[in-house]
């Protein structure tokens, strides 16, 4: 298949089109009935016009769309799309964030093989690494988003891959991914960055030095809160002779329909993006001045440790998720505090996603982070008197006085 997948027609376009015109015309030609927005396939697998030819296009010999566990032209639309805004040769999509990290483990690593990765990552992906992994013999060790010398420090002869994810989730952390490169390529490893907060319209890891670029599509790419998806981005070599295998064998793949959407999504990507990180910038200044407020987590904001690396990766963007702490309480009080807020708000969408077009509001402690024991949820900042905001395309005034409501009342 991987063969077949690089000799697919391309769309026909000028090879200098900058990234937005990639972003709405980069896939594969229409059909023959020339339409103008992409189609959906929606099928499971492809007729063959004879056995002979069925038996050449199972053996690779032959160029061909076969069953949709392995490939579909709306799946491979949208791989190429991410592909071209990404930076890098090829895509695979996954069935959804989550199996997009399970699919760079499976691929490339083995029983015995170790892994460096932050202990600010998403909770899912910390339960998945030194959970679920570890039960198979491969070991995580977690260290500091920020500290690169401790990156270096955690290396083994074994390690064969960085995980990072910046900014993190919901602290908004920031890694120095160009560093994080330099100490996976001299000890022989890979890095893989979760690109999910940034995508590709603010951060391009792959120019930064990374060599898997993971997404949870279900955020920004779909934008709209619409279908779980993921993705991992990367040279056609790792993705064709490592992942490719493995999502054959495993079918993580992603629906035909999911990929429409995402595919659709992509188009807007930058537009949103831009709109999302200005309302989140005037809300994490709001934030700042609200005196009930003690702390607020956003790169855009110069109080933030790492704004100018930050503004250096992120093409000087801030990203689109806000969290700020409610101090003055002990956790109990605090907890009762973040709730409060939280329960005051009448547009915001009470939900742990994020990435949507509508504005949602979150207790990392007890839900995206819930699944942490309390050690592991210390370990990685998030306190009980944290409230997570992912800026949508509400009006930012709006969002203001949808806080306040909760915050004047403390
Ligand atoms: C940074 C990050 N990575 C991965 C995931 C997992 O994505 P999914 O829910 O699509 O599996 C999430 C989900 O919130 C996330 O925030």
């Amino acid at each position: 298949m991987s063969d077949d997948r690089k000799q697919l027609p391309r769309v026909d376009l000028p090879p200098d089109v900058r990234l937005d015109t990639l972003a709405v015309r980069e896939g594969l030609p229409p059909s023959a009935w020339g339409e103008n927005s992409e189609a959906l396939f929606l099928t499971s697998s492809f007729v063959h016009p004879d056995a002979a030819t069925a038996a050449a296009r199972f053996a690779n010999e032959e160029e061909a769309f076969v069953y949709s566990r392995f490939s579909n032209p709306t799946v491979t639309m949208m791989e190429r799309r991410l592909a071209a805004l990404e930076g890098t040769q090829a895509c695979i999509a996954t069935s959804s964030g989550m199996s997009a990290i399970g699919l760079i483990v499976l691929g490339l690593l083995k029983s015995g093989d170790h892994i460096v990765c932050s202990r600010s990552v998403f909770g899912s992906t910390i339960k998945l690494l030194g959970g679920e992994f570890a039960r198979f013999g491969v070991q995580t060790t977690f260290v500091s988003q920020t500290d690169a010398a401790e990156w270096r420090d955690a290396m083994q002869p074994n390690t064969k891959l960085l995980l990072a994810e910046s900014p993190t989730n919901p602290l908004t952390d920031v890694c120095d991914i160009a560093s994080l490169a330099q100490i996976a390529r001299a000890a022989g490893a890979l890095l893989a960055v979760d690109n999910c907060f940034c995508s590709p319209a603010l951060q391009k890891p792959a120019a930064l030095g990374a060599d898997l670029i993971n997404h949870s599509g279900t955020k920004y790419l779909d934008g709209q809160g619409r279908v779980i998806a993921g993705a991992v981005c990367g040279s056609q070599a790792l993705i064709d002779e490592k992942l490719v295998p493995m999502m054959r064998s495993l079918g993580m793949s992603l629906s035909p329909f999911n990929a429409w959407v995402v595919l659709k999504g992509l188009e807007t990507l930058s537009i949103r993006m831009r709109a999302h990180c200005e309302r989140a910038l005037e809300l994490a200044r709001w934030l700042e001045t609200q005196p009930q407020v003690s702390r607020v987590h956003y790169p855009g904001l110069e109080s933030h440790p790492q704004h100018a690396l930050a503004m250096a990766q992120q093409s000087g963007q801030g990203g689109a998720v806000v969290s700020f702490t409610l101090g003055g309480a002990d956790a109990d009080g605090a907890r009762r505090r973040a709730f409060h807020v939280i329960d005051s708000t009448r547009i915001c969408s009470i939900t742990a996603n994020l990435g949507d077009t509508k504005t949602t509001i979150t207790h990392p402690s007890s839900t995206s982070h819930g699944r942490l024991t309390e050690t592991q949820r210390l370990a990685a900042g998030i306190d009980q008197g944290l409230v997570r905001v992912a800026v949508g395309l509400d009006d930012v005034e709006d969002i203001k006085a949808d806080l306040l409501r909760g915050l004047a009342a403390l």
